[in-house]
């Protein structure tokens, strides 16, 4: 235990360490010869503000991604971001380090950028040149702003596909992607795979850290992380499938100390992802194994839009009545589970629950549309046609309780102009908020779009036409297609587009629009566009 405590110690005042700016002379530079390019896994940012980005990297060695051939020390990591694309005009610059412990990852918190500008960035290491990225930030808070194009995406388990729809995205230009969950799947393989990632089942930080380095080695994903600021959270598959608080899930070999495996896991996502410094630092001054790591939060893009983030797994209690009382999901009868609607139970934790809560209360008379990125189905869907009722737990149908405090908040506050948006489900779902999900003539408050996945398969349905005609608060859904949404706000009005890939497992595939759909601001009614 005090082992451990130590080595939480150092790692804070690593983490801390490297978020701040340096300022060494140049015989100070911690610089190896590379052997490689050692910004084969790209470049990223995220968490953007009004004035604020954080610029990603992690040096590797080509050949060999999770390892650490670079040696245990620091390397001192310089950036730039600028005006143009050749540099021309800086208008910042400093030092970083990249620190073993670390993964030799780079988080970069520039502030006191412009509002509403588009950027360009770059790392240098030695004589080492990074890719350039583009970011941007957001409006002030109080600014008018006239558009916005979210690009929102789940799911990419590397053995059902190519990552093609990447590409396609970054071809339609979006301020800002929102990723739903499931960057990565812990598990080793699937029947009938298209590839078979390196590394087996991942359970320890260098398992994990080799799928991510796997994951953005690949250049459509590389080049979507490179093309605009991301706002990520994570779903199940970053730890384990199903897995719920620090309760495991199912799949692949059982683990002694799952809290210390989920405190892993979660590191590595903090070293591949544009996150702030901020939120690993936070993580490792709480004292217990398996630390929160918090990732939900809003930010808002002038007054036009507020993106709030959500976590739903991180501290969710276990899911109820599955099938012979084994961790994980199940589908299930709610009328023979006892303890389906306890009102004690919670998929956002108290904290977070409070949070939101408080947020929707400070959002009125704010933006236009408030959009919730999260990471499942937010509607109920009844997979039993005709009389009788079955549902699946793991979603929020299985934490109806807390649904439930979500919509009477929403109807608390009038919260204007709700839009969820979520993944996990790898199929598209478009539908209406509802007031009460059992009274199909309840008001409905709000909008949502559910994406489909960027390669993970759905579970075949036998007749899916009844499915949807027997959830009715849902007006389309569709369960073979890949790909994307794009949303599109404009103080008036918001457009979704269902965009879709030929075939995930070509890399050549093409792109198409699916559907689009319309919703008026201050109406909760989809139509088809
Ligand atoms: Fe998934």
């Amino acid at each position: 235990m005090n082992a451990t405590r130590n080595t939480r110690r150092d790692l804070l005042k690593l983490a801390s360490a490297t978020a701040t700016n340096l300022w060494l002379p140049r015989g100070a530079w911690s610089q190896p010869r590379f052997t490689s390019n050692p910004f084969a896994l790209g470049v990223a940012s995220g968490m953007p503000t009004h004035e604020a980005v954080v610029l990603w990297t992690r040096l590797v060695q080509a050949g060999v991604p999770g390892d650490s051939t670079l040696g245990a020390g620091a390397i001192t990591v310089r950036w730039e971001i600028a005006d143009d694309e050749n540099f021309s005009k800086i208008v910042q610059s400093g030092q970083s380090s990249a620190a073993s412990e670390l993964a030799h990852s780079v988080h970069v918190e520039v502030k006191g950028l412009a509002p509403d500008r588009w950027y360009f960035y770059r790392f240098m290491a030695g004589d080492a040149v990074s890719p350039v990225g583009r970011t941007r930030t957001f409006p002030a808070p109080d600014a008018p702003a006239n558009r916005l194009r979210v690009a929102y995406a789940s799911c990419q388990r590397w053995e059902h596909g190519y990552f093609s729809a990447w590409r396609h995205m970054r071809d339609d230009q979006p301020d800002v992607v929102l990723f739903l969950g499931d960057y990565i799947y812990e598990y080793a393989g699937a029947s009938s795979a298209v590839r078979v990632p390196t590394g087996g089942v991942v359970l320890t930080l260098d398992d994990c850290r080799t799928r991510y380095a796997l994951h953005r080695s690949e250049p459509e994903l590389q080049a979507m992380h490179a093309a605009c600021p991301w706002l990520v959270t994570w779903d199940d598959h970053e730890v384990q499938n199903d897995y719920a608080g620090l309760t495991p899930g199912n799949g692949g070999p059982a683990v002694a100390d799952f809290a210390a495996r989920r405190a892993a896991a979660y590191q590595a996502f903090y070293e591949h992802m544009p996150l702030r410094a901020s939120v690993l630092t936070r993580a490792l001054a709480g004292l217990s194994s398996g630390a929160e790591m918090r990732i939900y939060g809003q930010v808002p893009f002038g007054r036009l839009a507020t993106l709030y983030l959500l976590d739903d797994r991180q501290y969710r209690d276990r899911q109820v009545c599955t099938r012979n009382d084994r961790f994980g999901s199940s589908l299930v009868n709610p009328e023979r589970c006892d303890s389906w609607s306890d009102p004690q139970r919670t998929l956002l934790g108290a904290t977070q629950e409070q949070w939101l809560d408080r947020a929707f209360a400070q959002a009125a008379g704010g933006a236009t549309w408030n959009v919730v990125g999260q990471q499942t189905l937010f509607g109920r869907r009844d997979f039993r046609p005709g009389p009788g009722v079955t549902l699946w737990n793991d979603g929020w149908d299985g934490y109806e309780a807390a649904r439930g405090r979500l919509i009477t908040s929403l109807q608390r506050h009038r919260l204007a102009n709700p839009v969820l948006l979520g993944g996990d489900v790898h199929e598209n779902w478009v539908g209406h908020v509802k007031a009460d999900y059992e009274r199909p003539d309840s008001a409905a408050l709000g909008v949502e779009f559910c994406g489909t996945s960027i390669t993970s398969r759905a579970s075949p349905a036998e007749n899916f036409a009844a499915l949807l005609a027997e959830n009715p608060h849902f007006v389309f859904a569709e369960n073979t297609r890949k790909g994307y949404g794009l949303v599109d706000f404009t103080p008036t009005q918001l457009t979704t587009t269902l965009r879709v890939v030929d075939d995930v497992t070509r890399r050549d595939t093409r792109v198409e629009t699916l559907a689009r759909f319309a919703v008026q601001a201050g109406r909760a009614v989809i139509e088809r566009a």
